[in-house]
């Protein structure tokens, strides 16, 4: 019985979602670690897209969902969600999903900061999703978040938010010169969602290692991407969470032992949203083409990904720090109208060739992109279901790029549909 970690390599939107949807198959449990809904998460099945921001990717599949202790919940979100896949006929139901009692809640003020910040940031802001995930976080290391199991204690909860309030609404009125919140709203509208999700709410450890330890088979879903964490991207242009493998385990509250592989998602090109760092970043036509082919806009606020080449210092990066058994390539099937393909295998720096990936962003702001160049396989590989289909040119681009990052490509994604995907290994399905 194994047990698999899916995360991001690059900065997100590197298709988790689909392929979380498609392994799905062969577990019983899908259980998220990290984040909050600044998570985007697409899925198409049978020509029909769901995108998810908090529920995991295999509640397509009819599999147990689970929203992991090391989550932000927004409960407005949740129980939107929650209605949109009912609506579409998906079972999402307390049996079906568990939320911890121990992840924490977003409130209206942690939006409100979020929003405040970033307009006072001006040209130096983040670009944050806005959704409150940054303050949440803030909170639960300062220790005065709202838990679920605060939520769920009317009394407590009410004693929470009005004493946070009095501190929240100085700095939002004061500091930031934004509008305060108001507390019986907020305890209103609060106590109304916890009575809705209360049947949802479950000590979710317990949950994974009965399942564990009945033999069941749980695959984790990472959320963003290896270089949005909080220690190892790109500080401060990250989220507020660790997003390596490693925090599956805390984020899940499970141990490491149980953990079998992991697999990292690497899209064929390179694409961020949000300000920071990005040094294969193109400005031409071909980032455009790229966009354009790749439907390149964020799944969670619509904004216009910028796109750039595959860089391999990385995704080396992301092999180290997730301890990666395995790659899935997506999106290669985008790539396909290109004469030639670039790779970056390392950077310049003050005349230097570096291969790794450097913590100082003034040094990252200078390193220039070391490219080999690829030729383009010039075709449609969307229908190609085999490896021995693919152009030669296509193979040797996944050849190059496992013999840079010493990784095997366990899956290949050809398109955005659930079976447009070749699987070579799979370690779920034994
Ligand atoms: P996630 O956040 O990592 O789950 O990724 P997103 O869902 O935000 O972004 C990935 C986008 O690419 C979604 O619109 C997917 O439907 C789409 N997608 C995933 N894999 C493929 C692929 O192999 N080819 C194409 N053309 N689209 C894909
Ligand atoms: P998925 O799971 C891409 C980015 C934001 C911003 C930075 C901080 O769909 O891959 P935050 O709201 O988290 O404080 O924003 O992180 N970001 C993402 N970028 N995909 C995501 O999630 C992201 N989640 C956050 O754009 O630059
Ligand atoms: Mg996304």
């Amino acid at each position: 019985m194994s047990n698999l970690v899916i995360i991001g390599t690059q900065w997100g939107d590197e298709g988790k979602g689909k392929v979380v949807d498609l392994l799905a198959e062969y577990a019983d449990i899908v259980a998220r670690f990290q984040g909050g809904n600044n998570a985007g998460h697409t899925m198409v099945v049978n020509g029909k897209q769901f995108i998810s921001h908090l529920v995991p990717s295999g509640i397509l599949q009819g599999k147990t969902c689970v929203i992991g202790n090391g989550l932000v919940v927004d409960p407005e979100v949740l129980l939107g969600e929650i209605d949109y896949l009912t609506e579409k006929g998906v079972d999402a139901g307390p049996t079906k999903l568990k939320i911890s009692e121990k992840a924490h809640v977003i409130m209206p003020y942690h939006k409100a900061v979020d929003h405040a910040r970033e307009l006072m940031k001006g040209d130096k802001k983040i670009g944050t999703t806005g959704r409150g995930i940054g303050p949440c976080y803030e909170d639960k290391a300062t220790r005065r978040g709202v838990r679920f199991v605060e939520l769920l204690d009317a009394d407590v909860f009410e004693e929470r938010v009005r004493s946070i309030l009095d501190e929240k609404n100085f700095y939002l009125k004061h500091y930031l010169k934004a509008e305060t919140v108001d507390p019986e709203a907020v305890i209103g509208d609060y106590l109304a969602y916890a009575e809705r999700l209360r049947p949802y709410v479950d000590n979710v450890s317990v949950t994974i290692d009965k399942a564990i330890k009945a033999g069941r088979q749980v695959l984790f879903e990472g959320a963003q991407g290896t270089h949005l964490d909080i220690d190892h991207g790109t500080y401060p242009f990250v989220t507020s969470s660790n997003t390596v493998a490693a925090n599956a385990c805390s984020g899940a509250g499970i141990g490491p032992r149980h953990i079998n592989g992991v697999t990292g998602i690497v899209k064929a090109y390179t694409t961020r949203v949000g300000a920071g760092p990005f040094p294969t970043e193109l400005f031409d036509a071909i980032g455009d083409a790229i966009q354009a082919k790749g439907a390149e806009f964020g799944a969670t606020t619509g904004r216009r990904r910028r796109c750039g080449w595959l860089d391999t210092v990385i995704v080396r990066n992301a092999v180290r720090l997730n301890g990666l058994t395995g790659l899935a390539i997506t999106k290669l099937d985008v790539l396909g109208e290109l004469d030639d393909i670039k790779i970056c295998n390392a950077y310049k720096y003050k005349g230097e060739t570096i291969t790794e990936f450097p913590t100082d962003l003034k040094v990252l702001a200078e390193c220039q992109p070391v490219y080999e160049t690829l030729p383009g396989w010039k075709s449609d590989i969307s229908g190609m279901r085999s490896l021995d289909e693919f152009p030669q040119q296509a193979r040797s681009y996944l050849e190059r790029i496992e013999a840079l990052t010493e990784t095997p490509v366990d899956i290949i994604s050809v398109g955005p549909g659930r079976e447009e995907t070749i699987v070579v290994k799979n370690i779920l399905a034994g």
